[in-house]
Formats: C-alpha cells, structure tokens, sequence
C-alpha cells in the first residue's frame, strides 16, 4: 500500500525525487485489475495514470485520502474531471511536454504514405526489386490540412511548412491574429473548405462530445478524391467503419492511424488494406518526451501535496475537508 500509486507503465527515472519524500508503488498492469486497483486507492494521497486508467467518479469516491491525479500525457478523456473536481481532488497533467514528438511522428506518417514507404519495405524484404510499382507523390506544393491547430497542430503546420507545404487549419477556438496561427502560416478556414481543398488532413482534435465521430461517412465524403488521412490524436473521433468504405472505395488514397476507437483494437478490416499504416497509439513514445512528461506531472503531484500551486491543472477542485481523513 503506498502513498502515491501508479497504475500503469510509466518511465520510472523520472520518478526518483517523488520517491526521495514519498512511498511510491508502481503496479504497471494495475489499471486492469479493478479490485486490486480499489484496494490500493484505499490509502493512495497521489494517483499517476496515463491513458489506460479509467478515472471513474466510483475509483474518485473509493479513494478517501486521494488529494492529485497526475496524468501522464495530455489527454484527460479518461479522466472524470467533474468528478474530482466535485470531490476537491486536483487533476494535473502534461499538456506540452509530449508534442514535438507527436508532431514527428505526424510528419513521418505523412511522408511514409506519400511514398508508400510500409508496402515498398515489405516488398524488398521479400525479394522484389519493383521500381516502378511504388511511385509516389511529392509534398512540396501540396496543401495540408491541420483540424485542431492546438500546441501539436502548431508544430505538425512548422514542419510541413519546411516541406514546402501550404496549410489550411480549422479550430474554432482560435482567430487568424493569435499569434500561434500568424507563425504556422495557417490559412484559417471552415471544415467543409479545409476537407475539400486539403491534399492531406491531418487530425490533431480531443476526444470531447463535439469531437466524437466527426469524421463520419458524410464528412469523409467531402474531401478531395484520393487525399491522405493521418489520425494521431483520439479514435473515436472518427467512423472507422466510413474510413474502410472511403479506402476501399478509393475516395481516400490511404490512412495513418496511431490511435483507434477501441485500444487494444480487435484487428479486422483496416488491418488488411494495404494503403493503411496502423501504429499502437505511440505519438508520445520517444526517451525525450516521456522524461519531460513524467518529470513535469511528478513535479507538480509533488507540489500539491506539499500545498503549493501546481503549473499544470487540468481542472478546479472544490475545498474539501478529506485531509482531515490522514
Ligand atoms: C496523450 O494524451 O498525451 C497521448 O495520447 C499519449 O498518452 P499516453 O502517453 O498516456 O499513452
């Protein structure tokens, strides 16, 4: 039983000033064992997710001492923020720290369908030497499209900009004079524009009630014949049975997906086509963000259970008496 639990595989060097004042418990497979998982919250002041944990309002409730959720990364769709708030449980998180290799691993996927670089490996592994079967396209002077030009958006528009790319974005949460749009040299435009003129549409929105299953049959239907799709934010916001059609179809020339609506997924029909890349949700993994995530989420668990001001909230939790509970 410890003091701060986490519940989930997590890059533990970073761990190690949170160890130096805490009890720390690290069960990696934990977030799928709930009765376990109950039991361990029963003492837990700190609990340290990424985004396998289901945060339910019954695991908040079940944890009388808890005091901060750190998640690991910057989405908190697993998370029920109403629900810690409500119980004075502060919610911190890493919003920055994993986006510059998420955004890489955009640009790589982009460049990898350009050039059908899964299929051509795979061929010259088997013996073939097929020059003219993989002919692909150029980026330089085609137009991508970014839907959410949040920090990641920001980054992905930067590096296709140094492709020689022209960017259109669609974010109804920003304007053309914030500053963050003026250097990613974004043409702000609506979804239906972007999806019609963009070459490539990259997907860079949370999974939120008016982001799930944006991409549905009919919005799929609008974007230009034999553009690119690259999805590394949320599954679930796209139709995944209207993305096969529109492959199979041949009105998408090919997809990236690193996330899915189901994770794990059960493999099935976009396992088998050939103009897909699938990676296991792995934007963020690379040695330098998972240190940078793990150490800004320690640091700011640490600071509230200390009493001081986290850097990074996700939410506003209630005053609350449970401290008197310790
Ligand atoms: C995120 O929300 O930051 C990414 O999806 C990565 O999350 P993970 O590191 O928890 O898998």
């Amino acid at each position: 039983m410890a003091e701060v639990l986490v519940s989930e595989a997590i890059d533990e060097e970073p761990l190690a000033p949170l160890r130096a004042t805490h009890q720390v418990l690290v069960v990696p497979d934990l977030w799928q064992d709930a009765a376990e998982l109950r039991r361990q919250l029963t003492t837990a002041r700190a609990w340290i997710v990424r985004n396998q944990t289901r945060v339910t309002a019954e695991l908040i409730a079940a944890a009388p001492r808890l005091e901060v959720i750190g998640r690991c990364g910057a989405g908190l769709d697993n998370i029920d923020l109403a629900a810690a708030s409500e119980a004075g449980v502060a919610v911190v998180y890493a919003p920055l720290q994993n986006a510059v290799s998420v955004a890489e691993l955009t640009l790589a996927l982009l460049l990898a369908l350009a050039r059908r670089l899964p299929a051509m490996d795979a061929a010259t592994k088997a013996g073939r030497w097929d020059r003219h079967a993989f002919t692909g396209v150029e980026l330089y002077g085609k137009t991508l499209g970014i839907v959410g030009l949040g920090r990641i958006g920001f980054l992905v528009a930067r590096r296709a900009q140094a492709l020689g790319m022209r960017i259109l974005a669609h974010d109804p949460h920003t304007n053309p004079h914030h500053p963050m749009v003026l250097e990613s040299g974004a043409e702000l435009v609506e979804l239906d524009v972007l999806l019609g003129r963009s070459d490539a549409v990259s997907c860079h929105l949370p999974s939120t009630d008016s982001t799930r299953g944006l991409f549905n049959a009919d919005r799929l239907a609008r974007f230009k014949p034999g553009a690119l799709f690259l999805n590394l934010a949320r599954g679930d916001v796209v139709d995944e049975p209207a993305l096969i059609e529109a492959l199979r179809s041949g009105r998408l020339g090919g997809a990236a997906l690193d996330v899915r609506a189901v994770e794990p997924p059960v493999p099935g029909e976009l396992e088998r086509l050939t103009n897909v890349i699938l990676t296991p949700h792995v934007a963020a993994f690379t040695h330098e963000a998972q240190q940078r995530v793990v150490q800004a989420v320690c640091r700011d668990v640490a600071a509230v259970l200390a009493g001081r001001p986290a850097h990074q909230m996700a939410n506003r939790p209630a005053a609350r008496p449970r401290r008197a509970l310790g």
